[in-house]
């Protein structure tokens, strides 16, 4: 092991050489991490994966400030705080192993974070629990319990769920608080008397609002109809839109909508949020009063 004044001479030669000097650890003793007992072996070998894989966009330490996050839009996530947004878990709740194994394998579309298919199983896997020392909160808190699907109730039937999450949306969910409306005036105040709740008109419906995240970052509330969403793949888009509706999305505006909504309308809402993103007509007539609530 290098003594503290040869480090120190290393660092001051790199600083002169103009290359970013970083420390890999070394963990000597296995660490208890979410409640679980991880290797020594595997959090070193998670060290050397990430500082190859991650570190060049999240940084040494997980701050999201990596060489190349130079003026990158949006930024590298912040990995200290233990939150994920597109996370299974409650949002606020610290994140799981197969969370960030999704979203790694997956990537989130139009961001920097692409699909990384090339990292072997057995590195990705000892990065996730690398990535926990990051995050302090892993010391004594234990991962959020996931946020499960039921059955769709509208499986067969998606145009009927796809209107009645329209009601939802602009009801009962008041999702255009944030999000833009896609309904006219008189029928938000239609959907939200029906609901028996109060919207507050905003200036600009169409428009999303801006908010700013626990990573310190300004976001936008998505629109809908601009573009693909972050976490939706299509080989999986009811269940990606499930996660993001339900769970809602840590350490930003987007909250946890399970248990706040009855589960039909959850997945009301998958269909609706479904055909907005791919263009479908914003305001299918088909609205009867037989719907439940
Ligand atoms: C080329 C840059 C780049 C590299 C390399 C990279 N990421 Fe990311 N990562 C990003 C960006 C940008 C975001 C933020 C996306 C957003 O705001 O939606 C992100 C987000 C994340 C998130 C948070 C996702 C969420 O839902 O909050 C995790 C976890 C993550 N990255 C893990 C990793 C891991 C693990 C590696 C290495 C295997 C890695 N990233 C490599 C750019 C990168
Ligand atoms: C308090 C503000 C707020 C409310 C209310 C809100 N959202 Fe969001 N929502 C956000 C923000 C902020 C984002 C993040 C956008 C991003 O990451 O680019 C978001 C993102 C999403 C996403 C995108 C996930 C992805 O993968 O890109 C979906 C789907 C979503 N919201 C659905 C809803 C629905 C349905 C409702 C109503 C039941 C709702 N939201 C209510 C703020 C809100």
């Amino acid at each position: 092991m290098a003594r503290p004044a040869h480090r120190l001479a290393a660092l001051f030669l790199l600083a002169l050489a103009g290359c970013d000097y970083y420390e890999v650890p070394r963990f000597r003793a296995d660490q208890q991490l979410g409640g679980v007992t991880v290797p020594a072996r595997t959090l070193n070998r998670g060290a050397d994966a990430y500082m190859r894989a991650c570190r060049p966009c999240h940084g040494a330490l997980g701050e999201g400030n990596g060489p190349q996050a130079v003026g990158m839009a949006p930024r590298p996530r912040d990995l200290r705080l233990g939150i994920v947004a597109y996370a299974s878990v409650p949002s606020g709740s610290l994140w799981r192993d197969e969370d960030v194994i999704r979203i790694v394998r997956s990537g989130l579309a139009g961001t920097g974070m692409r699909a990384w298919r090339e990292i072997p199983d057995d590195d990705l896997v000892a990065i996730v629990q690398f990535l926990k020392t990051l995050a302090p909160r892993f010391r004594d808190e234990r991962p959020g319990a996931p946020i499960v699907a039921p059955p769709d109730p509208w499986a067969g039937r998606e145009a009927d769920g796809a209107a009645r999450g329209r009601v939802v949306y602009h009801g009962l969910g008041r999702c255009q608080s944030c999000h833009p409306a896609y309904a006219t005036a008189e029928e938000v105040g239609r959907f939200a008397a029906d609901a028996g709740v109060q919207v507050e008109a905003r200036p600009d419906p169409d428009r999303p609002t801006e908010s700013r995240t626990d990573f310190g970052v300004p976001l936008r509330a998505t629109d809908f109809r601009a573009g693909p969403l972050r976490s939706i793949r299509d080989c999986s888009r009811a269940a990606d839109l499930y996660r993001a509706i339900a769970a809602g999305l840590g350490g930003t505006a987007m909250p946890t909508w399970k248990g706040a909504l009855p589960e039909a309308d959850l997945w009301a809402l998958v269909h609706y949020v479904d055909g907005l993103t791919r263009g479908e007509a914003a305001a299918p007539r088909t609205l009867g009063g037989s719907e439940g609530r």
